[in-house]
């Protein structure tokens, strides 16, 4: 062992010991992590094929833009709408968009602003037009001056209609030469793109806008563009001007006017009012009014064009009739769309499925992260790291860092080799934006994995049913998460509720990305961009928002978690109020006390045990830094459960152990040396009495003592995939060695176990034998200079030869610490043992060196003889001969034992009564055996559990 003095490692040494060995494990998951990295890129792929296999059939010619040959080679073509079908027509390039007439809006006859008792607006027309379909349309005006106004209203509209066949509209498709004669009106809904305006293709009229109508101004022409022909009706629409004091009136006019539900007498729609504020013949202010929801928006696609220039053209118009005279006209010939390019059929498969698959892949994740956590707890081993002097802060953080890189370089792949295939989701969007919102999802994901992982205990549980979970979770944001996030009647609130679901949050996230890369792909634009979050219909804000918050919570619940559930501290759930942790054990202990002391009068104890009580009461009132350990009355008890009474399993335990001594703890299975020694180690709390390791509580400093103390556990709690170098160098960095001191003491620590010949210290533990792995676990507590050391039955399972080695190792080992040893081999004890108390029934018997007690429960001889059933009595005879005090203990078939007291005989005497013996009936075999440790061992057990039996 390393002599070289070491000090508690700090902070960082514990976690610099932890990142090597992370990293070491993540060497030896080499094909774990290329399947985990291959799942995105298979999937990649699969959405690549398929994008393949879709722009194939879009690419087709009934897709694009009709062409016909012109030559029976068809060497040459003649493409464009003429030669296109309906479902061709969209792709076609359209370099010299129609012009069309300016319209206005106008309310459909049903919903024109009619006089009800619902709304008493005394110069509304009455109910009765609705019938008729004759209901004017209802302009508003207002302003500071009531005869400027009337004036103004008087210039909007013609009075009389002239039909006047030079500029009615089926000169429309050829010559588009528009007269201000006739204002157009239409109720139809304008759409995405007005190439073709669909007031002059639709089932509803087009509307005349007059002052007053007249019998003979109904009728229909014929629209054309291109080859599409349409016969469209005009119809007359008698404009009412109507003025209003303030425009506070106007609008609360235009507020009732709004549709709610669908009963008619509600509805009051108004086609635009005009507040022409204080303009006067130096000045024309004016704000207008307008309906702006007045487009077919289906949601799902962007918005068509609002009507208003033609609203703002008849303003201006009026106003420069009052400045200059009825004859002025300001010209508004036509409205036209941007010329537009040949464009194809475009579908982005990765951005219309590829939310449930990203999310998929991302999700997956959560499993592998919580696999790996619930793994070194399942195998303890997040125990034994602390029992090495490994502080929960760096196990924090490392643990953290160590997942928060490893999803970090999976999320890059995934992204990077997306863009690499050229995936829309991934190349239209920001990539900063990507960035955050992955990197605070794979956060949030990573503190969730440590809440959870503190309820799991099983890694194929655990596994299992986070698999269940990112499955399920897929499928419910696929197909009803999504179905509510299209439903726009769905209350957004809901959604945000929803959403503080992780799973959902991600999937809400995914579809924004997928929703922007569409439209984007679509139309040929950008993805998503920063400037979009501000959107009120992005969803990515929000979603950001909560995750970031739930990251920051989820991370602390989850540290607090660990920190009540976790066996190593085991803290109470209100550890941070202090005070209410200190007043609880106190009233615990002394109801216990009461209960038990009884006991301990009925139970007698051993003289040698209550010479080492008052040793240990001695010490305590004058400390002595000889001492490593000591034990003050130290009990368990077990609460009863289901109506069984308390368990004892400690019974007031006291215990003095100098540096330098091996105490060996005997006792029979269930007696309570392992409740004991997980006391010592800090599994579990004491009930009552305390403990002191090197001047440390148990009770409140295990911290500090964990980083003096080595633990060989019972059941060897180690890593599979690292060898046993690894594991000592792990450890040994742990207890603050380094460098070449820490590479001599792994060497020394792996000759003196016999694992350093034949290349077994480069082998995976998970490969070694059983006696293989209790070297390395014996190695391992003892590596780093513990100053005390706990061993669980180190020799279990070993051949004798390395049971010698390792009797060697110990014995080497206790010079300078206290060891504490439980074994059940006699044999053992006796070798390394300094001291040796028997445990029996949660209280010790007999405490002393292994002569003292051999002399004291000893003192006999067993003489045994085999012979036929026959000269039993016999047997039985001679052995009263020699020690009238002689006590049969066994005896079975022809074989008896007797125990001998050893001042009753002398061994020669024995000898002569067997000859003699032999002489009268035939002794198959016999013998004479001083008493063992063994003996010893078995009477103070047997005795002291039929004292219990019958106490
Ligand atoms: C209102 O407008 C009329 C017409 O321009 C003008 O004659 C009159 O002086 C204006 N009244 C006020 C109070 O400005
Ligand atoms: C508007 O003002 C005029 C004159 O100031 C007044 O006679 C009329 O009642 C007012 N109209 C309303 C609806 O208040
Ligand atoms: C136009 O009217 C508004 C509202 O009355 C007023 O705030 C603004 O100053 C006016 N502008 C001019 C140039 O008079
Ligand atoms: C505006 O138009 C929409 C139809 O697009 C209608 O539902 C709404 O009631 C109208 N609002 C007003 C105030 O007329
Ligand atoms: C809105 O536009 C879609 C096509 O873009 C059309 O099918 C639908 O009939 C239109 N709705 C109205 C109310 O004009």
């Amino acid at each position: 062992m390393a002599d070289s003095s070491n000090g508690s490692s700090s902070f960082w040494t514990q976690g610099n010991a932890l990142l090597r060995k992370n990293l070491t494990f993540q060497k030896r998951k080499v094909k774990t992590n290329i399947r985990l990295i291959s799942v995105p890129f298979f999937l990649c792929l699969l959405l690549v094929l398929l994008q393949t296999v879709i722009n194939h059939e879009l690419d087709k010619p009934e897709n694009r833009c009709g062409c016909i040959c012109v030559d029976a080679q068809c060497h040459q073509k003649n493409c464009g709408i003429q030669y296109s079908d309906l479902d061709q027509v969209s792709s076609c390039p359209i370099p010299n968009p129609p012009e069309w007439p300016p319209v206005l809006q106008i309310p459909a006859p049903e919903y024109r602003a009619v006089y009800t008792d619902v709304i008493p607006i005394s110069d509304l027309p009455s109910e009765s037009c609705r019938r008729t379909g004759s209901c004017p349309v209802t302009m508003l005006l207002t302003g500071n001056n009531k005869s400027l106004g009337e004036i103004f209203a008087g210039n909007m509209l013609k009075n009389v209609f002239t039909r006047d066949d030079s500029d009615i509209l089926d000169n429309l498709a050829s010559n588009v030469i528009m007269s201000l004669k006739m204002i157009q009106g239409s109720e139809s809904k304008t759409e995405i793109s007005n190439f073709l305006d669909p007031a002059f293709f639709s089932d509803l009229p087009i509307y005349n806008l007059q002052s007053q109508c007249t019998s003979n101004s109904t009728f229909s022409v014929d629209v054309k563009e291109t080859n599409i022909i349409f016969r469209q009706e005009v119809r007359c629409a008698q404009g009412l001007r109507l003025w209003r004091n303030s425009s506070y009136e106007v609008n609360n006019e235009l507020f009732k006017g709004y549709r709610k539900g669908n009963i008619e007498r509600e509805i009051n729609e108004i086609v635009a009012a005009y507040d022409l504020q204080n303009s006067n013949g130096n000045n024309f202010n004016i704000s207008i009014w307008y309906n702006s929801t007045y487009k077919n928006d289906t949601g799902d696609q962007p918005v068509g064009l609002v009507r208003v220039p033609r609203s703002l053209n008849l303003a201006s118009n009026a106003y420069l009739q009052f400045l200059q005279g009825p004859g002025t006209k300001m010209i508004f010939e036509f409205v036209k769309e941007m010329p537009k390019p040949e464009t194809q059929l475009r579908l982005d498969v990765s951005s219309l499925i590829g939310t449930l698959f990203f999310a998929w892949v991302i999700l997956q994740l959560f499993p592998v992260v919580l696999a790996s956590l619930v793994y070194e707890k399942q195998q303890n081993l997040r125990i034994m790291m602390k029992m090495h002097g490994l502080g929960d802060g760096p196990y924090w953080l490392i643990s953290y860092a160590y997942f928060l890189t490893i999803s970090a370089i999976y999320m890059l792949c995934f992204v990077v080799f997306g863009s690499v295939i050229g995936l829309k989701f991934f190349t239209l969007n920001d990539y900063s934006i990507q960035f955050v919102f992955f990197f605070i999802y794979i956060n949030l994901q990573i503190s969730l994995a440590f809440l959870v992982a503190a309820m799991f205990s099983n890694v194929k549980t655990a596994t299992v049913i986070a698999y269940l979970v990112v499955f399920a979770s897929g499928l419910l944001g696929g197909f009803l998460f999504q179905f509510f996030l299209e439903d726009t009647s769905f209350p957004r609130g809901w959604l945000i509720v929803l959403e503080l679901y992780p799973g959902f949050a991600l999937y809400r996230g995914l579809y924004e990305f997928a929703q922007s890369s569409f439209t984007g792909n679509y139309l040929g634009t950008d993805g998503m961009r920063w400037g979009d979050l501000t959107d009120s219909t992005n969803g990515m804000r929000e979603v950001l928002i909560i995750m970031c918050f739930e990251w920051l919570l989820v991370l602390l619940f989850a540290y607090y978690v660990d920190q009540v559930l976790s066996s190593g501290s085991g803290k109470n759930p209100l550890f941070f109020l202090k005070k209410i942790q200190k007043k609880r054990p106190s009233t615990f202990r002394k109801s216990s006390f009461q209960r038990q002391d009884s006991k301990v009068f009925v139970q007698m104890e051993k003289p040698d045990v209550i010479q080492e009580r008052e040793k240990v009461e001695q010490l305590l009132l004058e400390p002595n830094i000889n001492h490593a350990i000591i034990c003050d009355n130290l009990k368990k008890v077990y609460p009863g459960r289901d109506g069984n009474p308390e368990k004892f399993a400690v019974r007031g335990l006291s215990l003095a152990l100098p540096r330098g001594e091996c105490f060996g703890m005997l006792g029979p299975n269930g007696a309570g040396k392992t409740s004991f020694i997980s006391m010592m180690i800090g599994l579990t709390k004491p009930t009552s009495g305390a403990a002191f390791v090197e001047g440390l509580d148990i009770r409140t400093h295990m911290d500090g003592i964990y980083t003096s103390m080595g633990v060989c556990p019972q059941h060897d709690l180690l890593w599979e995939t690292l060898t046993g170098r690894e594991h000592l160098l792990f450890y040994g960095r742990l207890k603050n060695l380094k460098g070449s001191a820490l590479k001599q003491a792994v060497e020394e620590s792996l000759k003196s176990v016999n694992l350093f010949y034949g290349g077994v210290a480069d082998k995976h533990a998970g490969k070694y034998s059983g006696g293989m792995k209790r070297r390395l676990s014996v190695a391992i507590s003892l590596i780093g200079n513990p100053k005390v050391v706990y061993m669980d039955e180190p020799s279990t399972g070993l051949d004798p030869a390395s049971r010698n080695n390792l009797w060697n190792v110990v014995k080497r080992a206790k010079r300078d610490r206290a060891i504490i040893l439980t074994t059940h081999s006699m044999e053992e004890a006796e070798v390394l043992c300094d001291r040796l108390g028997i445990f029996v029934d949660g209280s010790l018997q007999c405490i002393g060196n292994p002569k003292e007690l051999k002399a004291r429960y000893g003192g006999s001889y067993v003489f045994t003889m085999t012979t036929s059933s026959d000269h039993e009595s016999d047997v039985e005879n001679l052995a009263k001969h020699l020690s009238p005090n002689a006590n049969r203990i066994y005896h079975i078939s022809g074989t008896q034992k007797f125990e001998l007291p050893k001042h009753d005989i002398r061994i020669s005497d024995v000898f002569q009564a067997v000859e003699s013996a032999k002489s009268r009936f035939t002794v198959f075999a016999w013998g004479l055996a001083d008493t063992t440790l063994e003996d010893v061992f078995i009477k103070v057990a047997s005795g002291a559990q039929a004292f219990n039996v019958l106490s």
